[in-house]
């Protein structure tokens, strides 16, 4: 992946355009973004595609019940989409339409392929088809005998002749497809999955419609105008129609693309169906599909119908775009759901952009602005740092990897590490300090690996906050390309010495959330009905009450007396001459860790623990143990194979409250 002017083609699913744009569509569209971008500054030749899917009976109907011709509605939407990106600033190389007439002529094409080389036949087809997901199902996959497994609809019988593709015929290649490339579907996880759907055998596809008009005819030679092709297979096509595909040809030698990236939803169609039709078109295969996980709103899937979707837009405009993608890409591990909340993403700002980098910035521009004019010089860097200079290259030159998996968290991860590093240095290195001793050369040389430690970040973080790290760079005398990407990170160099240039800060602090979306509307009514609903409770059992307490029940605000906090055990030690205890340093996301010692010494080693996280009873009054005074109870359970820790099931911001 790493050669140079090496053909990269990655891709967006196309979005229907009988919905507007909504949180999960610019997660899929930012994550291909961000990897186009890391491609073109790793130096490849990258085409980038996104688009809209058109057709289809969900569609007619859409544009239907709004009085409109389906291209017109069609026109409509598929134009804010565009427009969307355009304001996210997406990088995109070709927005494809499933009804530019080259796209469609290259889905006529591949049919008569299929068709001529045996793939196709003509039947009845008997099934349950659901409208919403333009999907068929057995009577077996049905919810209640009616209901669509994927969305819940009503589904209807249909009967009618058509078009099918043999499907069943490739299901060993395709096994042996997914047997020989480990990484085809990313994920890994997810591959399983799909292995499971196709060892249980597949049914031929019925690949067109008559019940309908709206949608790609079949080729003339065939002669059989009643059919429109199914969406599915005319929506695939177009990541092989983008590139010219039964038209002129002009971009082929893009393909196989590096990266199909869809929502888990859609995996079905792109590792099974995708493949078999390359296969009968004698294409080559996609090197990945990549699956992501969905955005949900207290654990339920966005929909328009449970009225809880977020407005990306809406979003980036109050917290600022790259903040909003940063906070995308770093929230959740690819191919888990997220639940999207804006304490969460101001929580990311404020923490990791904020403090961790804004604050390295403004540190050594104010240290470099006091002790040194503003130069930064780096000579005397290898000379003072070598250590931890060649601990922060290590992360740079491991990184990449992450991001060609799509595990954009873990790289994000990896690269505040470095920044760790660099405010460690400064804190070890105290370069105040070495001023008064007259040791100048020692400040500037901690100074200065910030400096390049900061600069090196800001190239490997350019294709998450394109703007954000261009302004560091001016700030620290350089431009982020693929010169400085060549220079800076693969030849491991040092900046040349530079005037570093004041900036404001670039992540003010945010106090609290700065909208009010239509899904926070909802909940907030829905929090008040709640309210009342409670308060009326109250109000009639409070005799109730009253013969609880006599049984040694608590009520919730009992409950809520007790503060309970995630924290992140920073060191552990054994207490000495103790059996039972072990002294450790906790972060509360307090101004200081706080000391607990804990009778888990039998259970757990101090290496074990550091750097997990614990769940504290945080507003206990303290106590001494052995002299030492504990701050703070671990919550553990215990039975007869003895004790263990309780934990947050995913890492939680130190200090985050429990209940
Ligand atoms: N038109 C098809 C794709 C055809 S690709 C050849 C389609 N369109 S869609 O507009 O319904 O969805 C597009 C993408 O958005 C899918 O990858 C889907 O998983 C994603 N998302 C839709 N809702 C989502 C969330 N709530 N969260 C994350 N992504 C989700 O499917």
């Amino acid at each position: 992946m790493s050669d140079k002017c090496k053909k990269v083609y990655i891709t967006t699913p196309i979005y229907y355009v009988n919905d507007v744009p909504h949180i999960g569509h610019a997660y899929t569209t930012i994550i291909a973004d961000t990897l186009a971008r890391y491609s073109r500054l790793a130096g490849m030749d990258v085409f980038f595609l996104t688009g809209t899917d058109e057709h289809g009976q969900k569609i007619e109907h859409a544009a239907e019940a709004r009085g409109k011709t389906p291209q017109e509605y069609a026109d409509e939407i598929s134009a804010r989409f565009k427009k969307l990106w355009d304001e996210f600033e997406i990088s995109y190389d070709k927005f494809i339409r499933t009804t530019d007439p080259d796209h469609m002529k290259g889905v006529q094409k591949a049919f008569e392929t299929m068709y001529d080389n045996g793939d196709i036949y003509k039947d009845v087809y008997r099934g349950h088809y659901c409208v919403s997901c333009e999907t068929f199902f057995t009577g077996t996959q049905l919810v209640d005998d009616e209901f669509c497994p994927e969305c819940g609809r009503s589904t209807t019988i249909v009967e009618e002749e058509s078009y099918f593709f043999r499907l069943s015929k490739y299901q060993d290649r395709l096994l042996e497809w997914y047997e020989s490339k480990p990484d085809c579907i990313l994920p890994k996880s997810k591959r399983n999955e799909v292995i499971n759907f196709v060892r249980n055998g597949l049914d031929d596809l019925s690949i067109t419609r008559t019940s309908f008009d709206w949608g790609v005819k079949l080729p003339e030679k065939l002669n059989d105008p009643k059919h429109v092709m199914y969406v599915w297979l005319d929506a695939l096509m177009n990541y092989v129609t983008a590139l010219g595909y039964g038209t002129d040809e002009a971009k082929m030698d893009y393909w196989p693309a590096k990266i199909h990236l869809i929502g888990k939803d859609i995996l079905r169609f792109h590792a099974i169906y995708w493949p078999a039709f390359l296969m009968s078109l004698g294409l080559e295969l996609p090197h990945h599909i990549g699956a992501h996980g969905w955005w949900t709103r207290n654990g339920e899937k966005m929909s328009k119908s449970k009225g809880n979707v977020v407005d990306p837009k809406e979003i980036a405009d109050a917290y600022g775009l790259e903040n909003f993608r940063y906070f995308m890409l770093r929230e959740v591990p690819f191919g888990q759901d997220g639940d999207f909340s804006q304490r969460a993403l101001i929580d990311r700002i404020n923490s990791d952009l904020g403090n961790d980098l804004g604050n390295l910035l403004n540190r050594i521009i104010g240290m470099s602005g006091k002790y040194f004019d503003f130069r930064i010089e780096s000579e005397g860097v290898r000379l003072h740092h070598a250590s931890q200079l060649e601990e922060a290259e290590k992360i740079f030159g491991s990184v990449e990897p992450f991001l060609y998996e799509v595990q954009t968290n873990r790289y994000l991860e990896e690269l505040w590490k470095t920044l760790r590093i660099a405010n460690k240095a400064i804190d070890t290195g105290m370069p105040w300090v070495k001023m008064k001793e007259g040791k100048e050369e020692e400040a500037m040389a901690t100074i200065a690996l910030v400096a390049n430690i900061l600069a090196k970040t800001a190239i490997l973080l350019h294709p998450f906050m394109p703007k954000t790290t261009r302004t560091i760079a001016g700030a620290l005398g350089f431009e982020i390309e693929t010169e400085t990407y060549e220079r800076l990170i693969k030849r491991k160099e040092l900046l040349e010495d530079f005037t570093i240039e004041k900036i404001p800060p670039l992540f003010p602090r945010i106090e609290e959330p700065l909208v009010e979306t239509a899904a926070e509307k909802n909940e907030a009514e829905k929090k008040s009905v709640e309210k009342e609903a409670r308060a009326k409770e109250k109000r009639e059992s409070k005799k109730g009450e009253e013969r609880q307490d006599a049984a040694n029940l608590v009520t919730i605000d009992q409950f809520f007396q007790i503060q309970l906090k995630v924290g992140t055990v920073i060191e552990a030690e054994e207490v000495p001459k103790s059996k039972k205890l072990l002294r450790l340093q906790v972060d509360l996301g307090e101004e200081r860790p706080r000391q607990i010692v804990a009778g888990i010494k039998e259970w757990y080693t101090p290496e074990e623990l550091v750097n997990t996280q614990v769940c504290v009873v945080a507003n206990l009054k303290p106590a001494k143990l052995m002299g030492m005074v504990s701050e703070g109870m671990l919550l553990a359970a215990k039975d007869d194979e003895g004790l263990c820790l309780v934990r947050p099931e995913k890492p939680r911001k130190p200090g985050s409250s429990i209940g």
